[in-house]
């Protein structure tokens, strides 16, 4: 369906702002429900929501640092059903029945998570190699050159044919599989294959480069064709949808319908829109005591010396899709170019290590210490030091009291496919105040132009706008937040999963169709 934009006559009174549609997760459980009707829905990635671990013998559970699961939890919370993921914690097994399933949030069991098993070498070849050498900087246009290896390839079908055998097992005729990201690239087409009953929506949530760079991906044929196979395929943003639609048709004999945004491969239709994924911003924090937010800004502030005029804060996954190092190299910048900011701006950097067996990631950690070392040898004195590295797991509750001391959140990644820890900080500003400094590099950057947007490879500009943001007057400061706010709160994750979701169960029957 299109939406027409009429141009207002000239002269007509200013339009009364429609009522704002707000998206909440009752209304995403009642379209479910009502397009679903008994059936329910089966969520697919690698990354599992809740991981197991044994620890000094006891089993503890955690959430992991992933925006996918940041995103989709509050989904599956909502609307229920099963969510099939790797089962890559030490104590997974200890805690399934034999079907390899387990209730999950575990303090308050709402929907299935059944664990796919991997041995060793499957994960290092699928999910270390395949995924995230080659997928990862390949989608990633940040100068990191993918790695093809026919090993990594080999397995990576492997293993998103167990995915398949896993979600066959659990689907019941007519149902929905939701599938994310990268690592499942061919599972829609082997689902198809199985199932032509089965109604497959899938989102993608890295960038999708030019079809130049993705063309040097020697199995770039399958990929394609795999993801085909999806009834409905999701990217953040127009852009990536445009590219993906410019590399079916140089690859593939497909017609391409960009009016409809669809593509028909072999007689069978894919719908390929942007939905932008968003955060719970109304529940952002909810989960911590006031309390132990409280204490906690508090530890901060004295264990690491943070009681500055200024807190800047960065927080990652360490990747080095994340400008961290350029980040650190701006912020050294800043305190060349200004000063007299020398003793009053702490900055922040925290975050957890990530795919720390892939070369790439350990150089850029190394790079990380060492930069924030000569930072704070070459501007820090005896009771301050400029940079505060934060390399941990952190809790809820620390990341809330995190974004709560930050006057400001720094987000400089090279390319991101959206950023969901620019979206959680505005949530979590809900007393008004702080400010955004935003790679334009991003997706969120499409819906934040009050933030203070930067090209993180140009240093001097970043320390500007850092400088810019820090001492922006109050009043327009919190005018700009507002705005963010506002975009967060109607752009929700609830809306994103109501369109893509209503996308894909308005479709009419597969089976009818074909
Ligand atoms: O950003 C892409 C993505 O796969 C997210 O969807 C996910 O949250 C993040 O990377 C973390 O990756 P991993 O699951 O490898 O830790």
């Amino acid at each position: 369906m299109h939406e027409l934009h009429m141009a207002a006559p000239p002269h007509a009174p200013p339009a009364t702002p429609p009522p704002v549609d707000v998206w909440t997760a009752n209304r995403v459980r009642d379209l479910v429900a009502r397009r679903l009707g008994n059936g329910h829905l089966i969520v697919v990635s690698n990354r599992e929501p809740y991981v197991h671990e044994v620890k000094n013998g006891d089993i503890s559970w955690n959430r992991p640092a992933s925006g996918l699961v940041t995103a989709v939890d509050p989904i599956m919370r909502a609307v229920g059903g099963t969510w099939i993921a790797h089962g890559s914690g030490s104590a997974d097994r200890k805690v399934v029945d034999p079907d390899g399933r387990v209730m999950v949030p575990p303090d308050r069991p709402r929907y299935a998570l059944r664990r796919v098993w991997l041995t060793e070498e499957e994960e290092r070849g699928y999910y270390y190699g395949f995924a995230n050498e080659t997928l990862w900087p390949l989608c990633h246009v940040v100068y990191v050159r993918p790695t093809f290896r026919s090993r990594d390839w080999e397995l990576y079908k492997a293993v998103n044919a167990h995915f398949c055998r896993a979600v066959l097992e659990e689907a019941p005729p007519k149902a929905t599989v939701w599938v994310h990201d990268y690592h499942l690239a061919l599972l829609p087409g082997l689902l198809k294959a199985a199932r032509p009953d089965l109604t497959v929506a899938h989102f993608w949530h890295i960038p999708w480069p030019s079809s130049e760079v993705f063309r040097i991906c020697p199995w770039q044929r399958e990929i394609l064709e795999g993801l085909l196979a999806n009834d409905v395929l999701g990217f953040h943003i127009r852009y990536h949808c445009d590219n993906f639609l410019d590399a079916v048709s140089r690859e593939l004999e497909v017609n391409v319908d960009r009016e409809r945004s669809a593509v028909t491969y072999r007689g069978h239709t894919t719908l390929v829109r942007p939905f932008p994924i968003s955060v719970d911003a109304e529940q952002i924090g909810a989960d911590c005591r006031e309390e132990d937010v409280a204490r906690e800004m508090v530890r901060l502030r004295e264990e690491y010396g943070l009681a500055r005029e200024k807190i800047a804060v960065g927080l990652d996954r360490f990747d080095y899709t994340k400008g961290i190092p350029e980040r650190l190299l701006a912020v050294e910048r800043f305190f060349e170019l200004y000063p007299e900011w020398r003793g009053r701006l702490a900055f922040v950097q925290a975050g957890v290590p990530s795919r720390s067996r892939i070369p790439a990631y350990r150089s850029v950690w190394r790079r990380i210490e060492h930069l924030v070392r000569r930072i704070n040898q070459r501007h820090g004195s005896q009771d301050w030091a400029p940079v505060v590295l934060l390399p941990e797991h952190l809790s809820r509750t620390a990341i809330h009291a995190l974004y709560r001391i930050a006057d400001c959140l720094t987000v400089t990644s090279l390319h991101d496919g959206m950023n969901l820890v620019a979206k959680e900080y505005v949530a979590a500003r809900t007393e008004g105040d702080g400010a955004l400094v935003l790679s334009q590099f991003t997706g969120a950057a499409r819906e934040f132009p009050e933030a203070f947007l930067i090209n993180p490879y140009n240093l001097d500009g970043t320390a500007e706008r850092l400088a810019a943001a820090l001492t922006m007057p109050e009043p327009q400061r919190r005018q700009r937040m507002a705005r963010l706010r506002e975009r967060v709160l109607e752009w929700n994750i609830y809306r994103w999963a109501g369109a893509a979701l209503d996308t894909a169960l308005r479709l009419p029957d597969p089976e009818v169709v074909s």
